[in-house]
């Protein structure tokens, strides 16, 4: 996820039991042509593997260049973006534009495929808009390529994120899908997630919100699934995850800008808890770790005595 994750989160939701964890989406035509930016998303930890790393980029030889760039970083595995609907990425032909053009979406799989192959994945959306529902096209483009998996987050690209997922369009077709089906979207309970995971189109499912502020939720769905229990962190599970997580984006980003995203993310992991509206504005008016690092072990340390 785009501003999401970055190293530090994938590690911290590694810890709690990711099985993937896919990269912040990286410009194809960026890495290609030299960009530091789009190069220093594709860092990451001994841990996080296998490495999945997003691309997003509309010219086939131009996303064939930059997966062996992202290949020959290390990484694993490419995952190729043909469901963002934002704007920015639209407008380059890139993400959910692909879903207009399926012939373009053919010819970048194509272009991965060429040898020496490139292991790759699909994301993507049902379609542009209501009336243009492309996913089983997409399914059995995929396939007949040789992406290795497909992840659909059922919503039309024009709906952005409002409305509901719709799974009932996206478990009906994808029972004998000829490759392994990933789904995301609203998942926020374990409940939810135990039933698509159990559903026998789907080979996995893949979180994004649900884990804002709660890393720990794969942990709590992997514990559900192994003994039907529900489990939940101790504060100090959370405080300790909180302060490692501020650690981790000091380290990746320096003092600056570590701290304007862990405040983010602290916003985030204070959801919930009384008076966390007064707490989260506070939070935004400090400018040094230690003072986070305070309010993080009173929220969440050991009672005072
Ligand atoms: C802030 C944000 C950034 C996202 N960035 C990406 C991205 O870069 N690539 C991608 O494939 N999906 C991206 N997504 C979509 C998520 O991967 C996911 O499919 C979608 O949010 C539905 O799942 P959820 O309801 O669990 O969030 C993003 C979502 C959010 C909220």
């Amino acid at each position: 996820m785009a501003g999401i994750s970055d190293r530090s989160f994938r590690h911290i939701c590694r810890s709690f039991g990711a099985d993937f964890a896919v990269s912040e989406m990286v410009s194809a035509k960026g890495l290609v042509y030299g960009d530091r930016k789009s190069r220093i998303l594709l860092a990451a930890d001994e841990s996080d593997k296998p490495h999945w790393v997003q691309l997003f980029g509309s010219e086939p030889e131009i996303v064939r260049e930059a997966a062996q760039i992202v290949l020959a970083a290390g990484a694993d595995l490419i995952d190729v973006n043909m469901g963002c609907p934002v704007k920015k990425v639209v407008k380059t032909g890139a993400g959910a534009a692909l879903l207009r053009k399926p012939e373009r979406a053919a010819e970048i799989m194509q272009a991965l495929d060429r040898a020496p192959a490139i292991p790759y994945t699909i994301k993507v959306r049902t379609g542009w808009d209501h009336d243009t529902f492309v996913l089983n096209d997409f399914i059995d483009m995929a396939a007949t390529f040789n992406a290795k998996a497909l992840t659909c987050h059922p919503r039309t690209a024009t709906m952005m994120f409002s409305g509901k997922a719709d799974w009932d369009k996206l478990l009906s077709i994808v029972e004998n899908a000829p490759l392994p089906i990933i789904g995301s979207g609203d998942i926020d309970d374990v409940d939810t997630a135990n039933q698509y995971l159990s559903h026998p189109g789907l080979s996995g499912i893949m979180l994004g919100r649900g884990t804002f502020g709660r890393p720990w939720f794969f942990r709590e769905i992997k514990e559900f699934l192994r003994d039907g229990k529900s489990w939940s962190p101790t504060p100090e599970l959370k405080q300790k995850t909180i302060l490692k997580h501020g650690e981790l984006l000091k380290e990746e980003y320096g003092e600056k800008i570590g701290l304007l995203l862990y405040r983010k993310h602290l916003s985030w992991y204070i959801k919930g808890i009384p008076g966390a509206a007064a707490c989260r504005r506070h939070i935004f008016t400090l400018t040094d770790y230690s003072a986070i690092r305070k309010i993080v072990n009173e929220l969440f340390g050991p009672p005072h005595l």
